[in-house]
């Protein structure tokens, strides 16, 4: 039963993984589930942040500054539209919903976090379309016919690259603030929480801040370290490169592209005449938008970039269309090499969940998993930093967030569903976190898997 990694935990049939099994196994199953459809609902509504106004520096004076609650409101009275919010995996964090206490009678006795680490500066290949966009449109910048381009004029690119920015370091250290102040009774001088990441480095940074938000929280009581830094070319459950016969999601991302962005394009084009962008630039300056405000925004709330305003409400809803299909056929359902990759990290879920040995025999490091040092059971806490793309692997490999009907790349009139349940910026937000929690703005994913014991 439990060796079956297809495992579906979907409420409605997760008990029936374990219907046959001994008493032990279906009071885990049982927490098992609990705690998935736990989560399960954690994601579902959304909670609205309150930030407060905060003066940003250079490089923004042009950028539309967000009210006071952070809500960009549209005509629609019924439906808040938040820019930061529909950047997909580019989402600073913000809390699904608001947090709920365990059911009355439950008591949380272990907590598995997986974590993503904190907003971060553009890839190296996503920064050499957005320098190529810039450059073309810097070279027309005389002929500009819409003002919302001039501040391009004086605009200097200053974003690195790959690396975690001030905000997302601040997001992981209030993460690991909000655990401690959450799950403080889990935490012993003799339970610390244990703490694993990926070895890129703005992973291992998130980690860190994660760390020394806990240990501030504590008074300096209780300093976990980053026990295991699990390096990128060896057996790895927090990173998705060990399936190199893995497709990548190009074409379907082409397809949606070549629909939704061909009428940017087109307005970029009378707008900057002669810049002749390309429709991965157009696509390129849609993400500008998001990076270059998560890097000049130090804290919440986020100060939108100047980028942003090239862009409408119906842009942006296509972006984070362009998001959601790119993850659900790079390592989610609509790719078949895609689940498998999250198995190892299961299979670690569920060993510390039933306190038994790792049995595994995809991605995990024997070697490690077999050590008491670098994979002990009963802890009361563990957390885990990796990637967007892993997380999806690995909500896959659980079943979280099925979909009844795949993704579809040629919406009818190039209208993403709204009322979709696969939405990136929801599940894996830069650096989103356990889902709930923060009452600000937060720059983490996580998803949370909670314990609960009678
Ligand atoms: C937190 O992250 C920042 C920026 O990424 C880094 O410079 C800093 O060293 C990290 N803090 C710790 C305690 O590692
Ligand atoms: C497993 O982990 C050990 C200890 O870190 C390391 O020396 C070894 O190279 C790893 N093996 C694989 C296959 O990743
Ligand atoms: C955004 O601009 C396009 C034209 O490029 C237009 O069709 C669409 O209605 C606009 N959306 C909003 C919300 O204004
Ligand atoms: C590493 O992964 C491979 C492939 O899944 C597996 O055959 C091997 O036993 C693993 N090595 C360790 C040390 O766990």
């Amino acid at each position: 039963m439990i060796e079956n990694q297809q495992l579906s935990f979907s409420e409605a049939n997760c008990m029936a993984c374990f219907e046959g099994t001994n008493e032990k196994q279906r009071s885990t199953g049982r927490r098992v589930c609990v705690a998935l459809k736990y989560l399960l609902c954690l994601t579902l509504v959304t909670l609205l942040w309150t930030g407060y106004g905060r003066a940003l520096g250079i490089g923004l004076k042009n950028s539309l500054e967000l009210g006071v609650s952070g809500e960009v409101t549209t005509g629609d009275r019924h439906k808040t539209f938040v820019t930061q919010r529909s950047w997909a995996q580019y989402s600073p964090y913000f809390p699904v919903e608001e947090y709920k206490p365990p059911p009355s009678g439950c008591i949380v006795d272990q907590v598995n976090i997986l974590q993503r680490h904190g907003a971060r500066f553009p890839t190296s290949g996503a920064s050499s379309n957005i320098i190529s966009a810039i450059n073309k449109l810097k070279a027309v910048q005389n002929s500009f016919s819409d003002p919302n381009m001039l501040f391009i004029r004086s605009y200097k690119y200053d974003l690195g690259q790959n690396d975690l920015v001030e905000l997302g370091a601040k997001q992981s250290s209030d993460s690991g603030t909000e655990v401690f102040n959450r799950y403080s009774h889990l935490v012993s001088r003799r339970n610390l929480p244990f703490v694993r990441s990926d070895s890129s480095e703005r992973v291992v940074l998130s980690a860190l801040n994660w760390t020394e938000g806990f240990s501030i929280a504590s008074n300096f009581v209780y300093q976990p370290p980053l026990s295991v830094m699990i390096p990128q070319d060896s057996n790895n459950t927090l990173d998705d490169h060990m399936c190199p016969a893995a497709g990548k999601p190009d074409e379907e991302d082409y397809v949606w592209l070549s629909k939704f962005a061909l009428e940017i394009q087109r307005r970029l084009e009378v707008a900057a005449p002669g810049s002749n962008l390309n429709l991965y630039e157009v696509y390129a300056l849609g993400t500008l938008c998001a990076f270059d405000s998560v890097a000049h925004s130090a804290t919440s709330p986020i100060i939108l970039s100047p980028w942003c305003s090239l862009f409408n409400q119906t842009d942006f809803e296509n972006l984070e269309y362009a998001g959601d299909l790119d993850k659900y056929y790079g390592t989610g359902y609509g790719q078949p090499l895609g689940a498998v990759q999250g198995v190892g990290y299961t299979n670690e879920l569920l060993a510390r969940l039933m306190d038994q040995p790792v049995r595994d025999h995809t991605q995990t490091n024997s070697t490690l998993d077999r050590n008491e040092e670098t994979f002990p059971l009963g802890r009361g806490i563990y957390i885990d930093f990796s990637h967007d793309n892993q997380m999806i692997a690995i909500y896959s490999a659980i079943g979280l967030f099925p979909q009844p009907v795949p993704l579809d790349t040629t919406p009818d009139q190039n209208i993403p569903d709204p009322k979709r349940t696969w939405k990136v910026g929801e599940m894996v937000v830069g650096s989103a976190f356990e889902s709930s929690i923060l009452e600000e703005e937060k720059r983490f994913t996580t998803k949370i898997r909670e314990d609960f014991g009678k």
